[in-house]
């Protein structure tokens, strides 16, 4: 009955899209125009490709062919007429852009790379979930609006298995995100294997045992596999190792680590002080030959060009006591312990160009003023806004993520799916080409449930897709609303649990 009910439900939403001529794609691309005439996709329609796009078109496939009784088959050659075919062009020349031509006769993407063609599939099926294989004839030309459309994991305070991460990487990329930043260590937990460093997952993903918590960690060779699953959907997994401050694990692993060189214990989120007041030593050498040592590995792991390096929330009443800190800031007349931060970041960043990538970090690594200018800002300090307006207007490249818009960890009661569909990033004045993107965080410091993850990702990762892909003026809400009914029952049917929210179901 209830298969029913739902069936009636997506055919009633499946006819509204339809009749408002509005292509049921979220994110919405940047253009359609509609021909006379419908395609049908036949369920044993091919998928005509050559053999370096075979991958990408099996990806598709297989989605489609577990969706129901489709048995679409990909091949090297093959006849167009009822089919879709993948064509190489040059001529698109947005990496990620794409042209779909949705002919009565066949169905043709064109793209100038795998991303492209993923996407222009992704588009495909899209429509036909949301549209029972009956296509209404169209061309749609899409790239989009940023290049960085991210959700940040924290897979510290609640560790996620590695499924768990496949899971969120194939329900992301079906909306065209294509960054998954994994929030790898904090207080709370160390979360990958580093072979020269073992203790920081012997020692460091496990709570203290009066705790009574499941820890975890990621081998080397799950990130690898985690890396390439990823990368077949275009998504680049983004590695945080969160330093000097959030870094309460790896001081127990390593107590000399810090200024005191005590072992602290690993306490859960609220069984602890939220913010505590161990932190990495910026005096000792020893502090910096740990790092490098870790960074040689992460970037030997993660072809990412950008390592994250955290760098929020750094209590400095140790650095003020400790005569290694206060040495280094005497040695390099450094008039605060801000400036010391400063300082520490920036030999990160020096280190981490020398393997050509790129530091990102929390806003905060603006605050001292020591920066060559090359670093990624994350924007997380909502209430930042006009210093984060300076430094984009002094050429800093920023990745928007601020807690009036993006905390996915926050309830919906104060951000809803409206209020992320409604951001828009780029703060008037500033020039769009500083912005990367847009990111969602999801913090897991209260232990947190598959079921209840699930929820505070969807249905506002929808909304984040839009805001991060869609051109501005293409959004619209009402048509997005009706988009994403179709794409929530589609989710359900999946098993994912997406929240009731109040802006989109009334
Ligand atoms: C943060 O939310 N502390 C980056
Ligand atoms: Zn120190």
């Amino acid at each position: 009955m209830k298969k029913i009910i739902s069936l009636i439900f997506h055919s009633f939403i499946v006819l509204s899209v339809a009749s408002s001529q509005e292509t049921p794609i979220i994110p919405t691309p940047a253009k359609v125009t509609y021909h006379d005439g419908v395609f049908t996709l036949r369920k044993d329609a091919l998928v005509v490709a050559p053999s370096s796009l075979s991958s990408v078109a099996m990806l598709f496939t297989d989605d489609i062919n577990s969706l129901n009784d489709y048995h679409l088959t990909v091949v090297a050659k093959g006849k167009t007429e009822g089919n879709i075919k993948l064509l190489s062009d040059r001529n698109i020349v947005h990496t990620e852009g794409y042209q779909l031509d949705i002919l009565p006769g066949s169905v043709t993407i064109r793209a100038s790379s795998d991303a492209g063609f993923y996407y222009g599939l992704q588009s495909m099926k899209q429509l036909i979930i949301n549209g029972s294989g009956a296509l209404k004839a169209q061309t749609i030309t899409d790239f989009p609006r940023f290049q960085w459309r991210g959700v940040m994991l924290d897979v510290s305070r609640t560790f996620m298995p590695l499924n768990l991460v496949k899971r969120y990487i194939d329900h992301f990329s079906l909306y065209k995100l294509n960054v998954v930043h994994l929030h790898l260590t904090d207080d709370q937990g160390w979360r990958i294997e580093i072979k020269k460093y073992p203790l920081l997952t012997e020692i460091g993903s496990k709570f203290d045992p009066e705790f009574n918590r499941m820890g975890g960690y990621y081998s080397q060779d799950e990130i690898r596999d985690l890396i390439k699953y990823a990368h077949a959907r275009n998504i680049m997994l983004v590695p945080e190792i969160e330093m000097p401050g959030h870094a309460v694990a790896a001081i127990a692993s390593y107590p000399d680590l810090s200024c005191e060189g005590t072992r602290p214990k690993i306490h859960t989120f609220f069984e602890g002080p939220s913010i505590h007041e161990e932190i990495f030593c910026a005096g000792k050498e020893s502090t910096y030959k740990f790092i490098y040592g870790v960074l040689d590995e992460l970037c030997e792991l993660f072809p990412s060009p950008y390592i994250h390096l955290g760098g929020d929330e750094a209590p400095k009443a140790t650095w003020k006591k400790c005569p290694d800190c206060q040495k280094m800031m005497k040695d390099n007349n450094l008039g605060n312990e801000e400036e010391l931060q400063s300082l520490f970041v920036k030999k990160i960043g020096d280190y981490l160009r020398t393997k050509n990538k790129t530091l990102v970090g929390w806003d905060e690594i603006i605050d001292g003023g020591m920066l060559a200018g090359n670093e990624v800002l994350m924007f997380w300090r909502g209430w930042k806004l006009s210093e984060v307006e300076k430094e984009v207007k002094a050429g800093f490249r920023v990745v928007c993520t601020p807690t009036t818009h993006c905390y996915f960890d926050y309830p919906y009661k104060s951000i809803s799916t409206r209020t992320i569909f409604d951001y828009d990033p780029v703060i008037p004045g500033t020039s769009e080409k500083n912005y990367l993107g847009v990111q969602a965080n999801f913090w897991s410091h209260i232990d947190r449930s598959e079921n209840n993850i699930d929820k505070q990702l969807f249905p506002r990762a929808l909304g984040l897709a839009e805001t991060a892909w869609s051109n501005a003026e293409n959004k619209n809400w009402n048509a997005f609303k009706t988009k994403a009914l179709l794409n929530i029952s589609y989710l359900k049917e999946r098993n994912i649990f997406v929240y009731s929210d109040s802006t989109l179901i009334q």
